[in-house]
């Protein structure tokens, strides 16, 4: 595991930019892996700013995002559907059939999480997987747990994620609980991982993951098994490294 300390979050996303833009130069069709949350939005501006102003091209992209939650439609704003075509998809050339996010409206779940499974092995798999990470060490939505699971998966969220998460809604009770998320394995079998963290309070996850023992209560701790994963943070993140 590579780790890279950056001096602030705006060093930060300009830095997971460049991995990101660098990984498509080297392979037009690269097959990327995405999160959502308030951590990617800095690299997100950075990398829509690069194909404005440098002609970034992700023409030949495609990209998986990590999670869905459970019950909202597309068109809800909460949607990491909307999340995604708001912060990026709607000012890039990622072509609209490349763009996979499970569907959190899907009729029956357990066919929802094999589809998209299927669809990643398709594809032959992730080159780049982006990640967040929960203040629980959750990634994707992997939830601390006393199994590592697999693949592609409905989860219920621990109330930490709710309470965090509850912030970008109109009130606590409208979070949903349930989320669509890729498996562990699915995760790990990316060819390559960049881990994203800024702020104090990602200090002690980060801690964990990277000097603690790989344990499924911090389900970001598996990565340091990862033959090429980066984890970039910015110092306030990397307090207790
Ligand atoms: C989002 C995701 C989550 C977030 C994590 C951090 O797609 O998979 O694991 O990355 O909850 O969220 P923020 O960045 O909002 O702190």
């Amino acid at each position: 595991m590579r780790i890279y300390i950056a001096d602030d979050y705006e060093q930060m996303s300009v830095k997971a930019a460049l991995i990101v833009a660098g990984q498509i130069t080297m392979k037009a069709d690269s097959i990327l892996g995405l999160c959502t949350g308030s951590t990617p939005i800095g690299m997100y501006k950075e990398l829509v700013k690069m194909h404005r102003q440098q002609g970034l091209d992700f023409s030949q992209v495609i990209t998986f995002n990590l999670d869905e939650y459970w019950g909202l439609s597309p068109e809800n704003d909460q949607s990491y559907h909307y999340f995604m075509h708001e912060n990026f998809f709607n000012h890039v050339n990622v072509k609209p059939n490349n763009i996979h996010i499970p569907n959190g409206l899907a009729e029956d779940i357990n066919d929802e999480c094999k589809r998209y499974e299927e669809a990643i092995r398709q594809a032959n798999g992730l080159d780049l997987q982006v990640l967040g990470i929960g203040r629980n060490g959750h990634i994707g939505f992997n939830e601390p747990a006393t199994e590592f699971i697999g693949e592609t998966h409905l989860v219920e969220l621990d109330t930490d994620t709710i309470n965090a998460n509850a912030r970008f809604f109109a009130s606590r009770a409208e979070v949903p609980t349930q989320a669509i998320t890729m498996g562990i394995k699915t995760i790990m079998q990316a060819k390559k991982i960049l881990l994203l963290a800024n702020g104090e309070g990602k200090a002690q996850a980060i801690k964990e993951a990277v000097t603690g023992e790989v344990n499924p209560s911090v389900p970001a701790s598996i990565l340091q098994l990862h033959p090429d994963c980066t984890f970039l943070v910015d110092k306030a993140a990397a307090k207790y490294l």
